[in-house]
Formats: structure tokens, sequence, C-alpha cells
């Protein structure tokens, strides 16, 4: 993930030092989650994904989920000044919205980069060790659209499909992830399609298989390469 996403920020904290009879005020810095810039315009990626759902999904839903993050992450900070049983308790408590939100944005920030308009590479096929992977193992570009699709059109709810590198062995595959689970430990995200109803239904309604159709044109196939590298 580019460093764009991060940019430091001050938490205040204060300790009671042992030694001390008077509260000691200490300064941190933390590093804040932020809304990164799009690399292109709302518009841009028209007529694949509408204007206005691009602008409502990276202003208002990824924003959300930015701003959501960083208020379970400053109850975090405080939950880890003590380690009391109550204090372990609230930061395990806060894990599931962390990785909600956490999620969120991770995934949010890996779409809008694999995404690009057509004619600034949106839609070219890949090359390269990626584009030799994906004929080993698909059997070419159209097997693994028809593959992904078929995986996203089954997904029950909210979630993702991902084109993910298993560290372990270094091969690709295909993986489906509940809600805004990310793709973390053995698996490496390389392409991810958003199939939730809100990266679609104002465009779309109840057709979210023309959604899953359409978006292959303006995948932006130079990013996976990098991330698969
Ligand atoms: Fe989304």
């Amino acid at each position: 993930m580019s460093q764009a996403i991060l940019r430091p920020s001050t938490a205040r904290a204060a300790f009671r030092a042992v030694s001390h009879a008077k509260p000691l005020s200490t300064t941190f810095v933390r590093n804040k989650a932020t809304l990164p810039d799009l690399p292109y315009d709302y518009a841009a990626l028209e007529p694949a994904i509408s204007g206005q759902i691009m602008e409502l999904h990276h202003s208002k839903h990824h924003n959300t989920y930015v701003n959501s993050f960083n208020a379970a992450a400053e109850k975090l900070a405080t939950a880890q000044q003590l380690n009391t049983p109550e204090a372990i308790a609230d930061q395990i408590a806060l894990q599931p919205i962390l990785n909600f939100h956490g999620g969120g944005h991770i995934n949010h920030s890996l779409f809008w980069e694999n995404l690009a308009p057509k004619g600034k590479g949106g839609g070219e096929p890949p090359s390269g060790e990626l584009g030799k992977a994906i004929d080993s193992t698909f059997g070419g570009l159209e097997n693994l659209k028809k593959a992904m699709n078929a995986k996203l059109a089954g997904i029950q709810g909210s979630g993702w499909a991902w084109l993910v590198k298993d560290n372990e062995t270094g091969g690709i595959g295909i993986k489906t992830y509940a809600n805004q689970d990310p793709v973390v430990s053995q698996f490496k995200p390389l392409l991810g399609i958003d199939a939730w109803e809100h990266a679609y239904y104002l465009q779309y309604q109840n057709r979210k298989a023309e959604y899953f159709s359409a978006v292959w044109d303006v995948v932006n196939w130079r990013v996976a390469e990098k991330r698969f590298g």
C-alpha cells in the first residue's frame, strides 16, 4: 500500500509515573489513516462505473471506513496503556471493528489503485510473469475472468473476490472474503473486485452480473503485475 494513505498525527496520553506523585504528560506520535486521493476523476471510469457511484463510494463509504478505523485505533491505544484484565478485554473487544473498518480502508485503497480509465491502461491485458501465471493457472485471461465472475456471483451478502498470490507456493488463485475481511497472512492481494451493493446498485440495480462483466474494462493490470512481483 502506498505511503500516501498514512500521514502523521499526534495523540496525547497522560501517564502517572510510578516514582512521581504528579501525573507526567507525554506526547506520542501515531500515524493516522487518511482517505487516499484517486489517481483519476470520478467520471473517468464511465461507462463501466458511473461517476456518481465513484464519488459516493470514495468520498462517503471509504471515508467512513477511514474515520471509524481511526476512532477504534484511538480506543485501542487508550486500552493498551494498561494491562489490567479489563483493559485487555477492551483490546480484544475492539478487534472485530478494527478488522471491519481497517479492512474496508485497505480493500478500497487497493481497489482504486487496480482500476484505470480505458485508454489509460484500463482493460489492457496482463503481461510479464503475471500474464504467464494466469495462462498456466487458468488457461488465459478470459478463463480467469469467468472464474472470478462465478466466484463474485456466489458471494452471499457483501464481500470481495480477489486474485491472490500464495506467499507459500508463489502460485496464484481466486479467493472470496466476506464483508471487509482483508487479504492477509498466507495470501497477497493482487486484484480485488468489490461485490458490495454500494459498488454497483445505483447503476446496475439487480443486474450485478453486468457490473462484474463491465468492470474488467477498467482493470489496471499493470498494478496487479507490480503486486505479483
Ligand atoms: Fe466498497
